[in-house]
């Protein structure tokens, strides 16, 4: 989910809902806005995508200066106008967006209940408007009865307040991302704006305080005070300048967001590489040499296309003589011993995934190291690791990710030439020279392959087959599982990736002459595969290649998409990019909503 505020913008309906559709990646199954308009607190809200919340608006406009907003991505209850944020108290004096979890959310609706309040949804989130009313009408102050209320709640939030006939935002954060966005300060045009992530209100300013746990903030047109839980009286937070620009965030001439990432890698990439490779050494300003002496081995912790991303990482680790592990986050519970010699490094572009923070606390609490890589500087992820390495691959907004995958592989690799150097347990890499070289060219490498067409012809020549199985060996793997991830997310077609030596043991009995199995034929082993490749072929089903230049495909392929050449090692991250079009060309013709995936969202902050 997403929240929005704003305080002093000339028209507060039309800045929420600019920054809804900034944020509608974060979830778009119902929203809403809520607004000060000088004669009580006017709440707009649907079901149903942004576009329905705005021909709502439309029809009937709040005026006024002040407000607050929300996208939702359900937890509690479908997605209904009832379910839709913002939640009002039961006389509509107090209007409530929130993102996160309520988790002793039963007892407070019973409590409250008891005393005769009356709830119109199914939300956890209910109960905050609830409670800030009752407080006020036991005669404590907005402020008071907004600090009570967060005494009452476990769980995690990020919460924005009204109370009518106030010009006044009251917001708080604990476990899930809160930014307020400073606009003009000191001048006339001075206004404020609260969200769950800066690209929500890149356009109006890149001024920004990132708040803390514990955080709780009033914020009205002449200013904003700042206090912790925490702690006692004011504190002070400084502004920084956010780094990612409002292009970056559009769509320009693009139909999709998708399209526009994968086109950005290798631009993405070479903010990923820049100043990072020197000869035939790394270096990680975030990470000085020394900096992994003691570690043994390695966690990788991770959900999604992260968790692929963690294990092409952990073969490398490996290979590099430090035993690592990935794991699906949600699934890391005492799987392994953990101790001062285990590094965990949690791997989430949007560092704000829940299940993949929780498996970092797990390991922070079995005495682990920890370490985050991710995308977004600020972000919770980086707030709890001992130490972050910025991918640097600019904003995603497409909920499928594409450029990320790529900057975090490439990421990961740095960063295991880093603690191969450092650890005793660890040797760098015998052809380092000559692979960091190659990873410095990758950028043009990814240019060059995207200047190609084929993926568009395959696509449309796959269109409406039974399955689509995606197989791959070595580094390969990882990219098979996240063709078919992809594949899946986007065209809702079935699609499964698999280890192309099992495709023998099992998945074998579900190739048909109605099947295509994309075969990645790139890397040290892409010769092995071709030969799984043949067994599929040999039962009937039409294989796609996706090959280096020159390998010679000719009896099992009935397609072929080429790859440039680069480093054995690094051919797969190419052949993956061949997927990412493949999958969104027939995404595309399928007329699939690419950007925004049924059921999905981009960041879950949600265990
Ligand atoms: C969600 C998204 C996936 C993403 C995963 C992990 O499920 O839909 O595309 O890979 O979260 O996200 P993260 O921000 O932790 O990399």
């Amino acid at each position: 989910c997403g929240i929005i505020a704003c305080i002093g913008a000339d028209d507060a309906a039309g800045d929420l809902l600019t920054g809804l559709e900034n944020l509608e990646y974060r979830g778009y199954d119902s929203a809403g806005v809520a607004v000060q308009n000088g004669s009580g607190i006017a709440v707009r809200k649907r079901a149903g995508q942004i576009s329905e919340l705005d021909a709502a608006v439309a029809s009937d406009t709040p005026a006024g200066r002040v407000g607050i907003g929300h996208t939702r991505w359900s937890t509690h209850g479908p997605p209904t106008d009832e379910n839709a944020h913002p939640h009002t108290s039961q006389s509509g004096r107090v209007a409530v967006v929130h993102n996160g979890i309520i988790e002793n959310y039963e007892a407070l609706r019973a409590r409250l209940r008891e005393e005769g309040y009356t709830f119109r949804s199914d939300t956890d989130t209910e109960v905050v408007p609830h409670l800030v009313e009752h407080y006020m009408e036991e005669g404590l102050d907005v402020e008071t009865a907004f600090e009570r209320t967060l005494d009452d709640l476990e769980g995690s939030y990020a919460i924005a307040l009204l109370v009518d006939g106030e010009d006044v935002v009251y917001a708080a954060r604990q476990d899930s991302p809160l930014v307020l966005g400073l606009v003009d300060e000191g001048t006339d045009r001075q206004r404020y704006y609260l969200a769950s992530d800066v690209p929500a209100f890149l356009e109006f300013t890149d001024q920004v305080v990132y708040l803390e746990d514990g955080d709780v903030v009033t914020v009205d047109g002449d200013g904003y005070r700042l206090t912790n839980r925490h702690e006692d009286g004011p504190v002070t937070r400084t502004p920084e300048t956010v780094e990612w620009s409002a292009e970056e965030t559009g769509k320009g001439e693009y139909d999709h967001y998708m399209r526009k990432e994968i086109d950005a890698q290798p631009e993405a990439l070479r903010g990923t590489l820049a100043g990072r490779i020197d000869g035939d050494d790394v270096h990680l300003e975030e990470f000085p040499p020394g900096t992994f002496e003691g570690v043994e081995h390695v966690h990788l912790l991770a959900c999604g296309t992260s968790y692929h991303a963690a294990l092409v990482a952990a073969r490398q680790l490996t290979r590099a003589g430090l035993p690592t592990s990935a794991f699906r986050a949600s699934e890391y519970y005492d799987l392994q011993p953990v101790d001062e010699s285990t590094l965990a490094v949690a791997v989430t572009q949007s560092g704000e995934t829940a299940d993949t923070l929780g498996a970092l606390r797990r390991a922070r609490e079995a005495d682990a190291r920890t370490a985050a890589v991710t995308n977004v500087v600020g972000s919770s992820v980086s707030r709890e690791a001992d130490d972050t390495l910025y991918i640097r691959a600019g904003p995603e907004i497409g909920v499928a990710a594409t450029k990320t995958f790529t900057s975090q592989v490439v990421a990961l690799t740095l960063l295991t030439h880093r603690i191969a150097s450092d650890s005793e347990a660890g040797t760098v890499r015998e052809d380092a020279a000559e692979f960091l070289a190659a990873l410095e060219a990758f950028p043009n490498a990814v240019e060059e392959l995207l200047a190609t067409t084929d993926a568009r012809t395959v696509s449309d020549d796959n269109m409406g087959r039974d399955a689509h199985f995606f197989i791959g060996r070595d580094f390969e793997y990882p990219v098979a599982l996240e063709g078919a991830l992809k594949f899946k997310e986007i065209t809702y077609e079935h699609a499964e990736g698999f280890a192309s030596g099992e495709l023998k043991h099992g998945p074998l009995a579900l190739v048909t002459t109605d099947t295509t199995v994309y075969a990645l034929l790139t890397g040290e082993r892409g010769e092995e595969t071709l030969k799984n490749a043949e067994e599929a072929k040999a039962r009937g089903t039409h294989v796609v290649a996706i090959a280096p230049e020159g390998m010679d495909v000719g009896g099992v392929a009935g397609e072929v998409l080429r790859v440039p050449d680069t480093h054995p090692d690094l051919a797969g991250l190419l052949a993956n990019v061949q997927l990412q079009l493949v999958s969104y060309h027939t995404a595309y013709g399928l007329g699939r909503s690419i950007d925004k995936p049924r059921n999905l969202a981009k960041s879950v902050t949600v265990e």
